[in-house]
């Protein structure tokens, strides 16, 4: 007999002795799994209604167990099912503390194990079980693809919420190996899943060139500097800087030549908490702008293209630490750097080449060259 699971916004129909997992993967509804055999339970799913069979459960905690999660690759069912993914909430992980440790700003850096694989991206939050209301949250900073240890930070203001292992002030013989809970990931966005449009340099010319585009970035960052919604996040920025930025950053997206010197948008926007309306009230002010010069729809299209794919790195709702590989960066203060190649000063736009001593403003990102910013001034 064959039983209708309905997934998210699709159907699937459960042939006779089929498991979950299978029927909803011959439908094409791309559930998670890996296993397929019962033990990671990456394919947990909860069902919102309908009868689940005993084995589907019997690995899963008591507390799953009663949220009614199951494991569809070991679940052949005995009616009609609805089922959805599992909310990050439920899902909690086991992890062992490798280092905790507190940083210049405060924040506890840690690296840890996790019991079963992780899937998750650098950026997501986690929260770290406490069983108080207000979990700490712990920010993900490694790279899944590169590293074989996980390492996030928490936030300076949450160091006290943290067990007392992991606020990185005890020796490493009470820390190491000390067990500890995740919850999550949780996420924003949802990964992103296409590639990075590709150059499109008749695009450039299309728009009419250098001269054009400086001239839409003008018209629009005078909106941008007038609008009540978007100037706050703009009071330490001149026009001027944020024109040439984001002028040479779409050239680059654009033409694909290598003219940009700044923060990728994710670090650059680290700090902002920009909500989808938010960033679609930006696009709106943009394309006026567009439509202004001229431009039609459908170059407005292949424009909105590039700003559209850093929609992940930009929309969060909460801010996120400024990462370098997998480095948590200060981002209060200045101190004084070596540079390790060669850049251009953001004072006077003199060259700054590799091995010259720099004062960085970490907040801005900026760097102002000896000549500016004297060490002995
Ligand atoms: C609501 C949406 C957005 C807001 C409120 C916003 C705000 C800002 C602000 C305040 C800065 C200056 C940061 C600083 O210098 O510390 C900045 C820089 C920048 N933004 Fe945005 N932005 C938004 C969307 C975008 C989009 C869609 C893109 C790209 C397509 C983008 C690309 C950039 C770039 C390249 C920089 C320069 C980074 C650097 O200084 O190194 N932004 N943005
Ligand atoms: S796919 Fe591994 S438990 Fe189902």
């Amino acid at each position: 007999m064959s039983h209708v699971l309905s997934f998210e916004n699709g159907h699937a129909v459960a042939q006779e002795g089929e498991t979950v997992l299978n029927a909803l993967l011959r439908a094409g509804l791309e559930p998670a799994f890996s296993c397929k055999s019962g033990s990671c339970q990456t394919c947990m799913l909860q069902a919102e209604r309908g009868d689940i069979p005993e084995r589907a459960q019997r690995v899963l905690p008591t507390h799953l167990r009663r949220l009614r999660y199951f494991l569809p690759c070991r679940c052949v069912p005995t009616g009609a099912m609805q089922l959805r993914r599992p909310h990050p909430n439920d899902l909690v992980v086991g992890c062992q503390l490798c280092e905790a440790s507190v940083q210049a700003d405060g924040c506890i850096s840690l690296v840890f194990e996790t019991g079963r694989p992780l899937k998750y991206r650098s950026g997501q939050q986690m929260r770290v079980v406490t069983g108080a209301e207000n979990e700490p949250l712990l920010t993900l900073t490694s790279c899944p693809e590169r590293d074989l240890l996980i390492s996030g930070v928490v936030d300076a203001d949450a160091a006290s919420l943290l067990p007392r292992e992991l606020q990185g002030t005890l020796g490493d013989e009470e820390t190491f190996g000390h067990p500890f809970e995740l919850r999550g990931p949780f996420d924003d966005m949802p990964p992103r899943e296409l590639p990075a449009p590709d150059a499109d340099a008749a695009l450039w010319e299309d728009l009419g060139g250098d001269a054009k585009v400086r001239a839409v970035m003008e018209a629009f960052y005078a909106k941008v500097y007038a609008d009540e919604q978007l100037a706050p996040f703009f009071v330490k920025v001149t026009r001027e800087r944020a024109i040439d930025k984001q002028f040479s950053f779409m050239k680059q997206c654009v033409t694909g030549g290598k003219l940009y010197m700044g923060d990728r948008p994710r670090n650059a926007h680290h700090w902002m908490i920009i909500t989808h309306a938010l960033f679609d009230h930006r696009q709106a002010l943009m394309h006026a702008t567009l439509v202004e010069h001229g431009l039609s729809d459908a170059l407005i299209e292949r424009w909105t293209v590039y700003e559209e794919y850093f929609r992940p790195d930009i929309v969060k709702s909460a801010r996120l630490p400024r990462t370098l590989g997998n480095q948590v960066v200060r981002t209060t203060g200045v101190t004084r750097e070596v540079l390790g190649e060669g850049s251009v000063c953001d004072q006077c736009g003199g060259e700054v080449t590799s091995g010259e001593t720099v004062l960085l403003h970490h907040h801005m990102g900026t760097i102002s060259c000896e000549r500016c910013s004297p060490a002995n001034a």
